[in-house]
C-alpha cells in the first residue's frame, strides 16, 4: 500500500537517507524524530503528549511486534487477538513464542461476540499479557474487530493486562472521518500502532505510541551506542520522517483531505459496483471496498481475470472455526492514480470487475 511523496521534497530531505550510524546523541535526528512523534500523539492518540512516549519504526508489522515484546513477562505470555487481526499480530506470537488466541468474529457483525472475549479473559486472566484490538481492519476496512467494551476495560485493569490498539490503517484515515472506533479515543488503552507511511507518501515510516514512560523502560540498553530507541537501531527512518515532517508542514489538514478524499472514491465504487449487481462484504467505512465472492476459488478466479485487465487486487479470506469469507478488496489509497486520474481510472477498474463477474459462468451443480 505505497502512498506518494512530492519528489521535490524527498530529494529535499535525501541527505537523511546518508546519515549513517547516528547515536542517539544526534540532536538533528532526535530532535526530528520527536517531533514527529509528538504530531502524531497530538492528532492521533487518545494521550497528551507530555505523559506519552513512541518509537518509530520502518512500518505497522515492525510496531505490533514491538508492542507484543514490550509487553510480556515471564509469567504472561498469552496475547488474545480476533481473526481480523492483520498478520503481523501471528507472525510476532510466533517469533516472540507467546501463545495466540485467536477469536473468531461473528460473520454477521464482524464483531467479537463480547461475552465470548469477556469469558476468554476470566479462563486466562493472569496470564494474559496484551488483548490486541484493531482499530480499521485491513480486509474489510471496517472500524474494529472488538467493539468498544467499558466491562473489557474494566477486566483488563483488574487483571493488568494491556490493551493494544493496532491502528496501523484505521487510527490516521478513520478518525478523520466519522464512524471511528471508540478504542482510539480510549485514555486506558497502552499502546497504538499508526503507520504514517501509508498516507504520507514514503515508505518506512510506523509508530508504536503508549501511554506514560513506563512500556519504554522494557526495552534494553543498545551495547553499542546508548540509549532507549537505539536497541531497536540506530539510522531508522530519519528520511522517511524528515520528508513526512516536510509534508505535515507545508500542507495544512493533509490528512484530513486524503482520508476524506479516500473515503468518497470508495464509496463511489461501492455505488457503482452496486449497480451492477455487485455485494460488498460489508459497507465502506474507510479508503477499503471488500468485495464479496462466492467462494475462495472465485476469489482467486476474479483476481486473475481483473488482474488481466491491468487492476491489482487483494484478496480477503476470514477464516472462523466454522465459517470461510472470502473476495477481494480495493484499497483506495492518496496515490496519484486515485487522487489525480480518478474517474477515468475508476471508470475503467469498475467496468474490469464488472466483467469479470459476468464472465465467470455458473458451475454445474
Ligand atoms: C491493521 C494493520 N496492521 C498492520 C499493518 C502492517 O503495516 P506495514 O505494512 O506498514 O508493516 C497493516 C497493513 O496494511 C494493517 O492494515
Amino acid at each position: 500500500m505505497l502512498s506518494y511523496a512530492p519528489i521535490s521534497t524527498v530529494k529535499k530531505c535525501l541527505g537523511f537517507a546518508f546519515l549513517n550510524l547516528v547515536d542517539d546523541s544526534n540532536c538533528e535526528i532526535k530532535t526530528m524524530r520527536n517531533n514527529f512523534i509528538n504530531y502524531f500523539i497530538y492528532n492521533f492518540s487518545p494521550w497528551n503528549a507530555k505523559n506519552s512516549r513512541g518509537i518509530v519504526f520502518s512500518g505497522g508489522s515492525e510496531a505490533n511486534e514491538a508492542s507484543l515484546y514490550l509487553s510480556r513477562t515471564k509469567t504472561k505470555n498469552i496475547v488474545v487477538a480476533s481473526n481480523l487481526s492483520h498478520t503481523s499480530i501471528a507472525n510476532g506470537c510466533q517469533k516472540l513464542k507467546l501463545k495466540l488466541i485467536s477469536l473468531d468474529v461473528n460473520p454477521r457483525t464482524f464483531l467479537v461476540d463480547e461475552a465470548q472475549i469477556l469469558k476468554t479473559i476470566l479462563k486466562y486472566r493472569s496470564k494474559i499479557s496484551l488483548i490486541i484490538i484493531t482499530a480499521g481492519t485491513t480486509q474489510l476496512g471496517s472500524k474494529e474487530d472488538i467493539g468498544y467494551s467499558k466491562k473489557l476495560i474494566a477486566l483488563c485493569q483488574k487483571y493488568k493486562i494491556r490493551i493494544h490498539v493496532d491502528g496501523a490503517y484505521g487510527a490516521i484515515v478513520m478518525r478523520l472521518i466519522n464512524n471511528y472506533s471508540k478504542w482510539l479515543d480510549e485514555k486506558s488503552i497502552s499502546s497504538v500502532t499508526i503507520d504514517p507511511h501509508k498516507f504520507l507518501g514514503i515508505m518506512g515510516c510506523g509508530l508504536l505510541l503508549f501511554r506514560g514512560k513506563s512500556i519504554s523502560q522494557n526495552c534494553p540498553e543498545a551495547i553499542y551506542y546508548q540509549g532507549k530507541n537505539t536497541f531497536w537501531g540506530t539510522t531508522r527512518s530519519s528520511l522517511a520522517v524528515a520528508v513526512g515532517l516536510e509534508i505535515i508542514k507545508n500542507n495544512k489538514n493533509y490528512f484530513q483531505k486524503q482520508a476524506l478524499t479516500c473515503l468518497k472514491k470508495a464509496k463511489g465504487i461501492e455505488s457503482t459496483l452496486g449497480k451492477q449487481g455487485i455485494n460488498l462484504i460489508n459497507p465502506v467505512n474507510s479508503g477499503i471496498v471488500p468485495i464479496k465472492a462466492k467462494n475462495q476459488r472465485h476469489a482467486k478466479l476474479l483476481i486473475n481475470l481483473i488482474g488481466n485487465k491491468g487492476f491489482k487486487l487483494s484478496p480477503i479470506a476470514i477464516k472462523g472455526k466454522d465459517y470461510g469469507i472470502y473476495g477481494l478488496r480495493i484499497t483506495v489509497t492518496p496515490r496519484p492514480i486515485f487522487l489525480n486520474l480518478s474517474k477515468k481510472i475508476i471508470a475503467g477498474l469498475c467496468q474490469a470487475i464488472t466483467q469479470s463477474f459476468q464472465s465467470i459462468k455458473p458451475r454445474n451443480p
